[in-house]
C-alpha cells in the first residue's frame, strides 16, 4: 500500500498512518490528480469511504493511502 511506501522508507511525515492501516483514523488520506485516480484498480470500499467523510478537505478524488495497492 502507499502507507507501507512511506514506513518502508521511513519518510517522516507525522501522524501519517496512525492507525497502521486498520482504518479507524484517515491521518492516511491523500488527493489524487484526477488521472492517479481513475487508474486505481479499485473503488474505495464502505469502510475506507466511512473514514473519508471524517478526513479533513474530502475532494471527489481523496484516498486513505493504507487502502491503495
Ligand atoms: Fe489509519 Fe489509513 S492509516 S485509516
Amino acid at each position: 500500500t502507499l502507507l507501507d511506501v512511506v514506513v518502508n522508507n521511513d519518510l517522516n511525515i507525522e501522524g501519517y498512518g496512525a492507525c497502521e492501516g486498520t482504518l479507524t483514523c484517515s491521518t492516511c488520506h491523500v488527493f489524487l490528480k484526477q488521472s492517479d485516480y481513475d487508474r486505481l484498480p479499485e473503488e474505495p470500499c464502505d469502510e475506507e469511504r466511512d473514514m473519508l467523510d471524517l478526513a479533513y478537505g474530502l475532494t471527489d478524488t481523496s484516498r486513505l493511502g493504507c487502502q491503495i495497492t
